[in-house]
């Protein structure tokens, strides 16, 4: 039987102990960025880009060290898209992962600075990283795809039409595209570099893991909005309000509160039935499509 927790735990272990071997040491100049990079990579947060990684390349048979270089880069992409999201011009938000935010901490040039060069280094990760042995063909594949998910067409670009949505009221379909980009683009290619990490692997097999963290990626940024309403700042770890505070357009705004979890709950089997032609080696993927509707934070 899989034990869905200590299976979590052996993919944060593992993506946090290879987050410290490539954030460069407080000590190395400038300190400052350094120091401010490793504040928001090492706090605590889920990982659940990186298990998606890491389960993903499970489900093929694939061993977990061949697999922390994909889910760091991943991982540290999202802190970066956080450090800015908590940003004065974009969400002003203050608390992170129960800490100050990046900019409160240090100062706003940082951020921005840590934000920066956290996505170089990201991309320096999946280059250069040897325990990563798919061909170099793959290893750009990789590449390509982190980039595409981070930029303009991807979060960066989500993010751009969520501040451009701010007091308007979006239909569902510009909702949708809103969640798929900022929140979903990050989810989908954490499970696609998983998937990039099996060498010639089946189109059809690559779509259903696609089509799945498309499914996953949407259901995550729903539940998130949910929790904004539903939770509280301590369990959070992030200011509890905060969408409404800054006249957000949320699922939860548009549907309703039981509208919302209906069209997360319906995700959540959309997701479940892609995976019906693999065999138990995915049962981490079914759980966490599971974790992503019911978590508390
Ligand atoms: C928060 O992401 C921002 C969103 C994209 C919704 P997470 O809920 O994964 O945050 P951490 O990494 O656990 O702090
Ligand atoms: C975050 O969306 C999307 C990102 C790209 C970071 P939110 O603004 O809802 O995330 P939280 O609630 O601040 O974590
Ligand atoms: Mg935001
Ligand atoms: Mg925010
Ligand atoms: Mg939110």
């Amino acid at each position: 039987m899989l034990d869905f927790q200590e299976r979590l735990q052996v993919y944060q272990k593992s993506v946090e102990a290879a987050l410290e071997y490539w954030l460069p040491e407080p000590s190395i100049q400038p300190e400052k960025l350094h120091e401010a990079m490793r504040y928001s990579v090492l706090s605590e947060g889920k990982r659940i880009r990186p298990v998606l990684v890491y389960a993903t390349g499970e489900a093929f048979g694939i061993d977990l060290s061949e697999l922390d270089g994909p889910a760091c880069a991943v991982e540290i992409i999202h802190a970066y898209s956080l450090i800015h999201d908590d940003l004065p011009s974009m969400d002003d938000d203050d608390l992170r992962r129960g800490r100050p935010t990046c900019h409160k901490k240090y100062d706003e040039a940082t951020a921005i600075l840590a934000g920066d060069a956290l996505q170089a280094l990201s991309f320096h990760i999946l280059a250069h990283d040897s325990k990563i042995i798919v061909n170099s063909q793959q290893r750009l594949s990789m590449i390509d795809t982190l980039a595409i998910a981070s930029g303009s067409r991807g979060m960066a670009g989500g993010q751009a039409i969520d501040l451009a949505a701010v007091g308007k009221s979006l239909n569902i379909a510009e909702l949708e595209n809103m969640h798929i980009h900022k929140t979903g683009a990050l989810i989908r290619a954490s499970a696609e570099l998983g998937a990039l990490s099996v060498e010639n692997i089946e189109p059809e097999l690559f779509s259903r893991i696609s089509q799945y963290a498309k499914c996953v990626g949407l259901a995550f940024q729903i539940k998130d909005d949910i929790l904004d309403i539903e939770s509280d700042t301590e369990t959070l770890g992030k200011p509890q309000g905060s969408d409404i505070a800054s006249n957000k357009p949320t699922y939860p705004e548009l549907l309703g509160l039981d509208g919302a979890k209906q069209a997360a709950d319906d995700l959540y089997n959309k997701a479940i039935n892609c995976l019906d032609v693999f065999d138990e080696r995915a049962d981490m993927l079914r759980a966490i499509a599971d974790y992503i509707v019911k978590r508390n934070k």
